[in-house]
């Protein structure tokens, strides 16, 4: 293990300068909710910054060379090229709106919890446990490349309460080089009492070395984001909640919290805050909580008053359907969410969810919307989403949800080159890792897709850039 506190200030100054890339081949997007755009035998011009500086259809190696490439000044000797073969295709990469970077030893335990008796059990020692920084370093380093692994290249984590095993995150995310938001749970009440902020000013001085710290090591963002995180209502006093929501005004930046998850939750916030609104999303908003930056995850039990407070504040929700089954919170109502105009992106939620995987988010998506529909009476066909619909909120519906949909959730010009190169299997190749998905030769480009989606994994995920930098490679 690597030393332990160790600066990496200098880390993106001493890589060497990246250099112009051509990316070749198939490309898939989301167009719309609906929609997914195919663009074949195309090319897509990467700077070295990471941008997207062209998209040029009908385009193969010669063509880049003999026509693209002195359209954009580059020299061919001083770009790469790298070409998707036949049946790969590249796709926008992940964003896992909600995640606990520290629960990641967690996951897949959780028993018959539900959750309020699963942070107790479960979720707080581990937490705590992170204050020592060497079991932070493994855990961390670990999360962001099993995630990164999963084409993930945004990730709005949670770590813990502890300011230098946060502010590890930030840097080894930086390091790494996945894209990330990076929040400092602040918690003064419900936890274990070696688990807790010792009061509202220290969680407020705390947050705001990890801000510094974030911002000391990348001044402008462009990789990582520190986010404002009360863990949730019932973790957060009344002051606490207000300093926080007042901290948001100031500084503009992100939030991020839960909401409405479970209903024994919901009724503690009821008793805990009489005098705060008549509901949790008004609890929030009465310290200001409430912003168009909020990331509000699970937004399961939302009553029709709260869903319409969500959308008049223009707050996000995350959507996980993992971890809403896991520890059986519920089924949250996405299609009814959207139609209030509410921007929902996935969230792994690990580890009140198992997977690492936003494809496995996306399955649990569609399969979640299907028991909706099955609940008789109050339901209609519509509620099911679709393949398309989940990409959707994979990618760009998670862009909107951290508010970076300018730079990355699809591939257009301007955009970021944050991007996955998937590959499936198609059943006539030799090859020694052949993943889950078997492509027989017939399907359609949107029949492909939908195999991936249901039994992709891991193993499809063969390259993932961010910002047009090489972060992950399957061998
Ligand atoms: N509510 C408060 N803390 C947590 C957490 O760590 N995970 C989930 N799923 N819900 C929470
Ligand atoms: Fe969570």
């Amino acid at each position: 293990m690597g030393d332990i506190g160790f600066s990496t200030a200098a880390v993106s100054e001493t890589r060497p300068p990246a250099k112009n890339k051509i990316f070749l081949g198939t490309f898939i997007h989301s167009k719309t909710l609906s929609e997914l755009e195919y663009l074949h035998n195309a090319a897509v011009a990467v700077d070295s910054l990471g941008t997207i500086v062209a998209v040029s259809p009908d385009t193969d190696i010669a063509k880049a060379k003999s026509t693209l490439l002195p359209q954009l000044n580059w020299p061919s000797d001083d770009t790469d090229m790298v070409v998707a073969k036949a049946g790969q295709f590249f796709f926008p990469g992940f964003i896992d709106t909600h995640l606990h970077a520290s629960q990641y030893p967690n996951v897949g335990l959780f028993g018959n919890s539900t959750l309020l008796d699963w942070l107790n059990t479960y979720t707080f020692p581990l937490e705590a446990s992170l204050s020592s920084l060497p079991k932070a370093q493994k855990v961390y380093s670990r999360v962001i490349r099993k995630t990164l692994s999963h084409g993930t290249t945004t990730a709005a984590y949670y770590a813990t309460i502890d300011v230098p095993a946060t502010n590890l995150l930030a840097d080894l995310c930086l390091s790494s080089g996945q894209r990330a938001l990076i929040g400092r749970v602040c918690m003064d009440q419900l936890g274990p009492s070696y688990y807790l902020d010792e009061s509202p000013a220290e969680s407020l001085a705390k947050t705001k070395q990890c801000i510094d710290h974030v911002l000391s090591k990348d001044p402008k963002m462009e990789l990582i984001t520190p986010i404002i995180t009360p863990r949730f209502a019932p973790a957060c006093s009344a002051p606490l909640m207000k300093e926080l929501g007042q901290l948001a005004k100031e500084t503009d930046l992100p939030v991020q919290t839960h909401i409405s998850e479970n209903k024994n939750e919901i009724a503690l916030v009821a008793s805990l805050f009489p005098d705060a609104g008549d509901s949790y999303a008004e609890v929030y908003d009465t310290f200001g909580l409430l912003t168009p930056r909020t990331i509000l995850a699970h937004a399961v039990h939302l009553t029709e008053k709260e869903a319409d407070l969500v959308t008049e504040r223009k707050s996000k929700v995350s959507h996980c359907p993992c971890s809403n089954s896991a520890i059986t919170s519920g089924a949250a109502r996405v299609r009814w969410l959207l139609d209030k105009g509410i921007e929902v992106g996935l969230g792994t939620d690990m580890s009140g969810g198992y997977s690492p995987s936003v494809l496995e988010a996306a399955r649990h998506a569609v399969l979640v919307s299907r028991h909706i529909c099955m609940d008789e009476g109050k339901s209609e066909e519509r509620d099911k989403l679709s393949v398309e619909e989940v990409l959707y909120l994979a990618t760009r519906g998670g862009a909107k949800v951290v508010g970076m949909e300018d730079k990355i959730g699809g591939l257009e010009v301007g955009m970021e080159w944050d991007a996955q190169l998937v590959k499936l299997h198609e059943v006539d190749e030799e090859e020694e890792e052949e993943g889950n998905v078997d492509v027989f030769g017939w399907e359609s480009w949107e029949e492909k897709i939908a195999k991936w989606v249901y039994n992709g994994d891991d193993r499809n995920t063969k390259k993932v850039w961010v910002r047009g930098r090489l972060v992950h490679e399957r061998k």
